[in-house]
């Protein structure tokens, strides 16, 4: 006879599109598995019998667990004096002309031991794990060198073997050329081709790839190259694109694939016209927008018209967007961006988990599903959004079991 856990609650956001909260709701657990939702007066009396315990929330909401689809957590020092520059009127493109920037912050990441980046990146994490992440993505592309782009990802590892989360790591291969690449593009691409990539396979270090394509990055053409060695590897791909204007990136990213197209500020109608077609999730990241006073917003009237998935991010970064909390980015999706409530909430739940190519386990809780999910002191998942600053995460529970409960202030960390 099974040992079910039945977890209920007074609202359950399950994060399927065009539902509304479940009132009176439960949640049968198996293990690591969910095997029943719905409200607690459907719960089939076949399953009553092999419950072995139950949790009782009676005044919260339980929704999945948040997932955070497009992060640098893993990174050394800060970048508060470039902040500070921008205000005066510097701006983000002649900072990094000037070497400043991601090349500021590869610098510090270099220099910095593997252990206290695990300790920097560790503090991130507490906090997204304490505002209900249960799943995130994380780049690397502050190294730009085998060892340091080996450094930051077996951090990421690490840091997934340290906390209650699941990780995604992504190599950022094409991020920003290294100085001592200034006058040999070709030579770059070349060594991560044919000697980063296949280096970090071989260490399993690797699930998707990313670049950066812009006019202060990578081109259209490099970044096929890169993308055509990542399909010899069977990875999936993802893209900084049209940040900071059209580089057709978008359109390359669909033709391949991709899980991902993020930031997309400049997307064109021929872009839309790529997504549109195909089942690359639109990730949107209104705080970068936000931090660098940009003035150009993601068309997300088209995007909706044209039934693109949107994903919401923290893009959690020294440079462009220093922040831990996806709450916020929610809030500002809604504010900046004119995502509506439950589109964001989808937008960190369903959606987040099909930009990272994790749909069939996460994303929502359906029969299934891993058991991911979140106790909030909220009754709706819409004030989720329309709080700013405040951080009504309860308890968390992943896999099934409870790693976080608020009142016992018990830490994440093993
Ligand atoms: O997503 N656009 C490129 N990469 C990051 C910023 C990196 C940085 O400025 O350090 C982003 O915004
Ligand atoms: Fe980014």
């Amino acid at each position: 006879m099974k040992k079910l856990m039945l977890w209920r609650c007074k609202t359950l956001a399950c994060g399927i599109p065009g539902q509304d909260v479940i009132n009176d709701g439960a949640i049968l657990t198996d293990v690591e598995k969910i095997i029943w939702v719905g409200t607690y007066s459907a719960l089939p009396i076949q399953f009553k019998d092999q419950i072995k315990d139950t949790h009782h929330f009676a005044k919260q909401c339980i929704t999945p667990g948040l997932i955070d689809c497009h992060t640098h957590v893993v990174y050394a020092g800060n970048r508060a004096h470039e902040w500070a520059a921008r205000l005066q009127g510097e701006s983000y493109e002649s900072i990094a002309k000037q070497g400043g920037g991601i090349q500021f912050t590869v610098k510090q990441t270099q220099q910095c031991s593997e252990d206290e980046l695990f300790e920097l990146s560790a503090k991130r994490l507490q906090a997204m794990c304490e505002s209900g992440v249960t799943t995130l993505e994380i780049k690397s592309g502050y190294g730009l060198n085998f060892e340091t782009e080996a450094k930051m990802l077996t951090v990421a590892k690490r840091l997934e073997q340290a906390f209650p989360v699941t990780i995604q790591k992504t190599y950022l291969g094409l991020h920003t050329l290294p100085l001592e690449f200034k006058n040999d593009r070709v030579g770059y691409l070349k060594l991560v081709i044919e000697q980063i990539l296949p280096k970090l396979m071989d260490l399993k270090l690797v699930d998707a790839v990313d670049a950066f394509c812009e006019d202060i990055a990578f081109t259209k053409n490099e970044v096929e190259l890169f993308f055509q060695a990542a399909q010899q590897f069977n990875l999936k791909m993802k893209l900084h694109a049209e940040q900071l204007s059209d580089s057709e990136g978008v359109q390359l990213a669909a033709r391949f694939g991709a899980l991902s197209v993020d930031h997309i500020e400049f997307i064109s109608r021929s872009g839309i016209a790529a997504l549109a077609k195909s089942e690359t999730v639109a990730v949107l990241l209104p705080v970068a927008y936000y931090h660098l006073h940009a003035q150009q917003k993601p068309p997300v009237a088209v995007l909706r018209d044209n039934k693109i998935m949107m994903a919401i991010a923290t893009d959690c970064n020294p440079g462009s967007s220093p922040t831990t909390s996806l709450l916020l980015a929610m809030n500002m999706a809604c504010m900046l961006f004119d995502l509506t409530p439950e589109e964001t909430f989808l937008g960190v739940t369903k959606y987040a988990a099909q930009a990272l190519g994790l749909e069939h386990q996460y994303g929502s809780l359906e029969p299934n599903k891993v058991a991911d999910f979140v106790v909030w002191d909220i009754v709706h998942p819409i004030e989720l959004a329309a709080t700013l600053g405040v951080n009504p995460c309860q308890a968390v529970i992943k896999k099934g079991s409870i790693v976080y409960d608020k009142r016992s202030f018990r830490s994440f960390r093993s």
